[in-house]
């Protein structure tokens, strides 16, 4: 008809009122609870960014060592959940794995079920922030035939991540702190982004007053996509298959722009950047750094930035307002840290955690809540009569 009757992929539908985050994607600007990207990027961690969005204030000393403690604490998975990983394919996707581990937490943790029990609403937050890593790593261990490690309560968030997916139970594990802080800068600038799809569904999910568990979990499965979340291990599959053609960047770019059938540039492009998305600027200046320090350097760099330069001074990135995303370098450091592609989106995961959680109880807390229930345009039969099957 010409109108405007819906708004598909609600490209201009406000779904809620929240205090988290602040975009502005014309000017490329990010703040989680008013501070910076760039600034946290440089000066805090992801622990205390961790506690910043879920309870609004950067915490003070003693709060940051209380909330450490609280997640050492409940780092272990229950002895019944490891057998979970046995149940799935080897070669599986890590993350419906992990989306369906963290859904089974549920039924270990029953204490959970009511979303306005603000104690159990605490423990659930803790219990997810300390087993997901748990979660992640043995999805990760399961995935290459090794044996899962037990967390090892000393060591720091990150670098006990670390250490149960590289490590073996016999040998000591040295933590590499470049790789750790590298790793921990990643989880940063994912962790919270706003009515993103992954993080509108646990909204969704928690407006029927499912429980953290139930809702992180839907979370996971809506970041497995690869117009989200699932565009980290994508940009690297598009980098390598670059590469296996002898590294024709311009020819690549040709079949984007001719919108040959499932060829997208991958990385590039997102609804709310419509200018360089600040993410991406931090992880470009830092993955030269980090790459030649891990690596000594990568072919598949120079590859993206030849992407990046091609792409920026064409008129079809130009008039379309494409740029880089979050997801156009991370595989490339994700890679030089020792994950293998499949893996990347589970790492997105870690790191969108806490802006989950953060969400789900802002949404639960909202008197002005309701159980989310789009309405439609049908557009079906008005109305018909029921004809029996011999006569159909
Ligand atoms: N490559 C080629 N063309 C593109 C791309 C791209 N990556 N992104 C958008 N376009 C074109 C699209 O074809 C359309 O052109 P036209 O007007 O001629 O039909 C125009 O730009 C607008 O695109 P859209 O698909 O309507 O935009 P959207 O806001 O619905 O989609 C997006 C946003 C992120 C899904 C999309 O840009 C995309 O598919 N990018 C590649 C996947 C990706 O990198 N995703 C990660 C997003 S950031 C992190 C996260 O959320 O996980």
């Amino acid at each position: 008809t010409g109108y405007i009757t819906h708004d598909p992929g609600f490209v201009n539908t406000g779904a809620a009122s929240s205090a988290i985050t602040y975009i502005d994607g014309d000017a490329g600007i990010l703040r989680y609870r008013g501070y910076p990207i760039e600034q946290l990027a440089e000066k805090s961690t992801f622990i205390e960014v961790s506690y910043l969005l879920i309870y609004g204030e950067l915490p003070t000393q003693a709060q940051l060592e209380e909330f450490t403690g609280k997640i050492q604490r409940h780092t272990l998975l229950h002895e019944d959940l490891k057998a979970f990983f046995s149940g799935f394919p080897r070669d599986a996707h890590p993350m419906p794995v992990l989306s369906s581990a963290v859904s089974a937490l549920s039924t270990f943790y029953q204490d959970s079920l009511n979303p306005f029990d603000e104690a159990n609403v605490e423990l659930s937050t803790i219990r997810l922030l300390a087993k997901v890593p748990t979660l992640a790593a043995y999805a990760y261990k399961k995935s290459v035939g090794q044996p899962l490690l037990y967390p090892d309560n000393s060591l720091g968030l990150v670098e006990n991540f670390l250490r149960m997916t590289f490590g073996f139970p016999a040998e000591p594990y040295e933590v590499d702190p470049d790789v750790a802080k590298a790793l921990d800068l990643l989880f940063i600038l994912h962790a919270d982004h706003e009515q993103n799809c992954s993080t509108s569904t646990v909204r969704l999910v928690g407006s029927s007053e499912a429980n953290l568990f139930a809702s992180i979990s839907a979370g996971i499965n809506a970041l497995f996509g690869p117009l989200h979340g699932g565009a980290n291990s994508a940009v690297l599959d598009m980098l390598e298959g670059i590469q296996a053609e002898g590294g024709d960047v311009a020819n690549f770019v040709q079949r984007v722009k001719n919108k040959e059938k499932g060829v997208r540039l991958m990385g590039f492009g997102h609804r709310v950047y419509k200018n360089y998305d600040p993410r991406a600027k931090i992880i470009k200046n830092t993955a030269d750094e980090i790459l030649s320090k891990l690596k000594g350097g990568d072919q598949l760099l120079d590859i993206a930035k030849k992407l990046e330069e091609t792409a920026l001074s064409d008129d079809y990135f130009i008039e379309r307002k494409l740029y880089p995303n979050v997801d156009f370098y991370t595989g490339l450091i994700y890679r030089a840290l020792g994950f293998p592609t499949k893996y990347f989106t589970v790492l997105f995961a870690l790191g969108r955690l806490p802006g989950w959680i953060a969400h789900w109880r802002e949404m639960i807390q909202d008197p002005a809540t309701k159980i989310g229930r789009p309405r439609q345009i049908y557009t079906g039969y008005a109305s018909r009569d029921y004809a029996p099957i011999s006569e159909r």
